[in-house]
């Protein structure tokens, strides 16, 4: 009892020195250009949470004022920067730690805080909390993006005694709002169903949205969340908040609607099976919840987010991205030299300007002929690849394109020569069935050895020639029964968060070792979509359901939050594969000239008048490329608002240029035409418009010229109105 007594009257008095030192009732402000955060710290050392919102010029009013959001109550009932578990218990706690002696309250206390340029557009702000009685520091961690309206927090907890304690909850950002009224946007979906918008109020009680499922884990739902309030927002118009979770694993987003009418949101690492021992001086890092905010509308989050993730959430988000061939539907597992030269060759024409070789290029002792055998084992298959990879990567190259390929290393199939040499590399649970999906099992990432073993994959497959230069790493199960041979039997609940942290380490090691590759993020299509593995890769694949009508809803969901440059895109054959949907040529284009255009099908299969449109899309889209790939989104018509029509465009920075995409998704009829009104352009500037990929006239007049003020006030109308229908126009500034 004595020393507990005496660590808490240490901890007491340097908190209390350091208050009076930094001056406490100082407010702590984040700061973007146009948003801020604000906090207090009260009489009693509480840091309050008083405000996320446009840019205050004068927080005089929280000064002094330790309650903002709960009046007539004592400041123990504020909302605080970060409530634990302990205290004045009111709603879902962001952190729990069972303490050394098995204490399960904690009561946080300012202790200081700083901030720092990081360079001219990032600061970041540190808020040091302390346990008034045990020997804990929580360090919140703001980091403030200037001109992107980001800002990104994160929370470490820092054992500082001399013995393990626990952690239950470990959230990365707390979130209280006071308003009238709460509409959540969230993202729901399935394998080839990916980023399905749903909007509902919320009432009072708890809404949750969470993964379990430690691989795979944004397939179903994602971690990124809207909040309009007062009232439903619109495109342009509205008070917004939004989130993002930077995480791969599980995670969870709770929003709590109070007794008060707050809002309490939290977002982080799931909780769920995964208490966390701490040893002493150990450091426990939670994720980035990646937060921003606009009075005007769910377009400016977009553009936010977008502008953020191009600069700080990605690689190479700065530089046009190539146009890819992927073998996967056109070849299969089924191919030989020929099979890829003859693609290498019609793609070449076509003018892409990437080959990537998809699955069923290695295992010789068990040939990875179909998804049963072979994974694990990355060795070039000498029967179907006799010359090997770097053959085909060369004669890739000799036609002008650059040459990637698949890898899926975290993953093993049972029939493999990995498997038979490290069975206590696979995830399982003691001497249950290990459960197979698509007929493999997973590597035990928390290992160290697991980790070398990718890494060394990973180099050794770019070192099969030196023309590779892009990876699709794809992961096609997610976890269950867990349990790992590494980690002691008192550790095992931290398989969930050390396998999502061994493979960022993973991540970290190869993106050091080779900085230019460019890697592709795929997870079964969009199981992996998420800020926290996007930043090592170029690119992520946002489904196998390459089908236009769906993809409208997908890249919809998708590019709410990612930017177009990063959403490979591609054109697949007809009838689809997944969906048996049958489209013309022109839609198939022109749905995947929004994002990264791509092509997903055996090119040979294009045929007739079909080649000079193939060639001729793909040239346009060279042209409105740096639109797409490096512009702002302005979203027009939503596929979701049942008119059966949805239209966005891309406008470039400087407003001179700027491509617009419509798409009918029904037939209206024959005396309809969709009128659009646009958006992002300059007022004063004179645009002319010109129809790309043209079939039929959609434009009337083309080659026309109008004012951007016309073209945002009245708008064009478009012969857009059959099913399946869709129109390209460039404008142009003239
Ligand atoms: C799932 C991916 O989403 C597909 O694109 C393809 O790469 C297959 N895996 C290969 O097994």
């Amino acid at each position: 009892m004595s020393k507990i007594f005496w660590t808490g009257v240490f901890f007491l008095m340097s908190t209390l020195f350091a208050l009076s030192k930094e001056n406490p009732t100082d407010v702590i402000t984040v700061v973007t250009n146009h948003l801020n955060m604000v906090f207090t710290v009260s009489d009693k050392g509480k840091v309050i949470y008083h405000y996320f919102g446009r840019k205050l010029d004068d927080y005089s009013g929280f000064t002094g004022r330790h309650y903002a959001n709960r009046p007539d109550t004592p400041d123990e009932f504020a909302s605080e920067i970060y409530p634990a578990y302990g205290g004045r218990y009111y709603t879902e706690p962001a952190l729990q730690i069972t303490h050394a002696d098995g204490l399960l309250t904690t009561d946080l206390v300012y202790s200081k805080h700083s901030s720092k340029n990081i360079d001219s557009n990032v600061t970041e702000t540190v808020i040091e909390l302390k346990d008034k009685l045990y020997p804990v520091i929580i360090n919140i961690h703001l980091k403030a993006y200037k001109k992107e309206n980001v800002i990104c927090q994160f929370v470490s907890v820092i054992n500082d005694g001399k013995k393990d304690i626990q952690l239950g909850r470990f959230y990365s950002a707390y979130l209280p709002l006071q308003k009238r009224s709460y509409y959540l946007t969230h993202f729901h979906g399935t394998w080839a169903t990916e980023m399905q918008m749903a909007e509902e109020q919320l009432l009072p009680g708890i809404k949750k949205i969470e993964s379990k499922k430690g691989v795979k884990t944004t397939q179903s739902e994602n971690p990124s969340f809207l909040l309009s309030v007062n009232s439903p927002a619109t495109e342009d118009a509205g008070e917004v908040y939004a989130g993002s979770l930077a995480w791969s694993g599980n995670y969870a987003l709770s929003f709590e609607l109070d007794e008060a009418g707050i809002l309490n949101v939290l977002g982080g690492m799931n909780p769920f099976l995964s208490e966390y021992s701490l040893a002493p001086n150990q450091v426990f890092s939670t994720p980035e919840m990646v937060l921003t905010y606009s009075d005007s509308g769910k377009g400016q989050i977009s553009r936010n987010y977008h502008d953020w993730a191009r600069k700080y959430a990605m690689a190479h988000g700065d530089r046009l991205h190539p146009i890819v061939l992927n073998s996967w539907e056109g070849a299969y597992f089924s191919f030989d030299e020929n099979t890829i030269t003859g693609m290498v060759d019609k793609a070449a024409e076509f003018g892409i300007e990437m080959f990537v070789l998809d699955d069923g290029w290695f295992g010789n002792k068990h040939p990875r002929n179909g998804d049963n055998a072979g994974l694990g084992d990355w060795q070039t298959n000498k029967e179907k690849l006799p010359r090997g990879i770097n053959y085909l990567a060369e004669y890739t190259h000799s036609k002008g394109m650059r040459f990637g390929i698949w890898i899926e290393p975290e993953m093993v199939n049972p029939k493999s020569e990995l498997a038979e040499k490290h069975p206590e590399w696979i995830v399982k649970s003691g001497k249950r069935e290990i459960l197979t999906m698509r007929n493999q099992w997973l590597l035990d990432l928390s290992n160290p050895q697991v980790q070398d073993f990718i890494v060394k994959t990973f180099d050794d497959v770019v070192a099969l020639s030196p023309y590779i230069s892009y990876i699709k790493w794809d992961a096609n199960r997610h976890v269950d029964n867990i349990g790992s041979e590494y980690l002691p039997a008192g550790k095992q609940t931290h398989f969930w968060i050390d396998y999502t942290k061994g493979l960022y380490s993973v991540y970290e090691r190869i993106r050091a070792k080779h900085p230019d590759i460019m890697i592709q993020l795929c997870s079964s299509g969009g199981g992996r979509l998420d800020f926290g593995a996007l930043k090592f890769h170029d690119e992520y694949w946002a489904s196998d359901n390459t089908s236009p009508l769906d993809r409208i809803f997908i890249q919809y969901g998708s590019n709410l939050f990612f930017p177009a440059i990063a959403t490979a895109s591609h054109v697949s054959t007809a009838p689809n594969h997944q969906t048996g949907a049958i489209t013309p040529l022109k839609f198939r284009f022109d749905v995947a000239m929004s994002g990264r255009l791509g092509m997903e099908m055996q090119p040979k299969d294009i045929k007739g008048d079909e080649i000079d449109f193939t060639k001729e899309a793909i040239k346009n889209y060279k042209l409105i490329r740096p639109i797409v790939q490096l512009g702002d989104l302005y979203r027009l018509v939503s596929p979701y608002e049942g008119s059966g029509w949805a239209s966005h465009m891309y406008v470039a920075k400087d407003k001179k240029e700027a491509v617009l995409f419509a798409y009918s998704l029904k037939y209206h009829n024959r005396t309809m035409s969709f009128n659009i009104k646009m958006s992002g352009l300059d007022p004063h500037k004179k645009y002319k418009i010109r129809e790309l990929n043209r079939k039929y006239d959609s434009v009337l007049d083309n080659n026309d010229t109008f004012t951007g003020d016309f073209l945002m006030t009245a708008g064009l109308n478009l012969n857009v109105k059959s099913l399946n229908e869709s129109a390209v126009i460039l404008l142009t500034e003239i």
